[in-house]
């Protein structure tokens, strides 16, 4: 459920998890006007709907609608989840976890020990900064245009990177310092065509710049890591990654989520 939600892939990537692993599921796109987010939702569950996924931009109205939410969307303030039990409705936060599982199963990079910098403060930001703690990097520093918006977050987050011993900072984009071992583009500067938000200087050599996007706005961003030394990925796996978890959510049980990121990647470079 989104709006808009034509491109989505999500119906695709879900039919084949249901195909590999023998689960019976009927998941489609369902476009929703954006003042008519609450009652459809409702409808939908007492018409039968088991779950759904929400995108932009109705995941702050999915944490509202929800009977009860998970510590993860709680922290996050952001639902892509939902589900429907015994006439409750039930909201999670999957994208932090498709995140991690992306960075660290697929691309092998181990986020414990490590210096993060996450750039955005907006609703893909805060959906993945605690699942990132959770993995104990050394720092995480969050930079954004609106310095405000990052301490808020940062705020927020305070007593859960004490807890893993994370060092957490806010910082403005118009002086951020330092270097990172991994860059995370969680902004929407790409849709604007405003090129990309940070210095060359702050990736550590070797390090990997990780755009949440994919497709053509993720392109500047890969363009421009290649070009400054540092392993590129977009945010395809992260895609696929919290699908897999939604679908674990409700079926109980994971699929396998790289082979069809394999397939899915293949299926994009064909010709349409
Ligand atoms: P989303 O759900 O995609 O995160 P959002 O909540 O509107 O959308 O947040 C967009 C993020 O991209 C914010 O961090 C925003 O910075 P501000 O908080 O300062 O608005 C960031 N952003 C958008 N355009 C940008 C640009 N041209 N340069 C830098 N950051 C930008």
């Amino acid at each position: 459920m989104g709006n808009p939600v034509a491109h989505s892939r999500s119906p695709w990537i879900h039919a084949r998890f249901a195909e590999l692993t023998g689960q019976t599921l009927s998941y489609g796109k369902r476009l929703i006007p954006l003042d008519g987010f609450a009652p459809f939702v409702r409808a939908f569950g007492a018409g039968g709907g088991r779950g759904c996924n929400i995108t932009v931009p109705f995941k702050f109205d999915a944490a509202a609608v929800a009977d009860r939410v998970s510590e993860r969307a709680a922290l996050a303030g952001a639902v892509n989840v939902l589900s429907f039990e015994d006439g409750l409705i039930l909201g999670d936060n999957t994208d932090g976890a498709g995140l991690v599982m992306d960075l660290q199963r697929n691309a092998g990079f181990d986020l414990r020990g490590r210096h993060v910098l996450l750039i955005g403060a907006g609703g893909a930001a805060s959906g993945v900064l605690g699942p990132l703690l959770h993995e104990h990097p050394a720092s995480l520093t969050v930079a954004n245009r609106t310095l405000a918006r990052a301490s808020e977050l940062v705020a927020r987050h305070a007593a859960l990177a004490e807890q893993m011993e994370v060092e957490l900072l806010a910082q403005s984009l118009l002086d951020l310092r330092g270097n990172f071992d991994l860059v995370i583009n969680a902004t929407s500067a790409s849709l604007s065509e405003a090129g990309v938000p940070v210095a060359g200087s702050t990736l550590k050599p070797g390090a990997l710049a990780y755009d949440m996007m994919y497709g053509a706005p993720a392109q500047g961003f890969l363009t421009w890591a290649a070009e400054h030394g540092a392993h590129a990925r977009d945010g395809l796996g992260m895609l696929v990654g919290q699908a897999a978890e939604a679908f674990l959510i409700w079926r109980g049980v994971l699929p396998p989520e790289q082979q069809v990121l394999d397939e899915l990647r293949a299926v994009m470079q064909e010709p349409a």
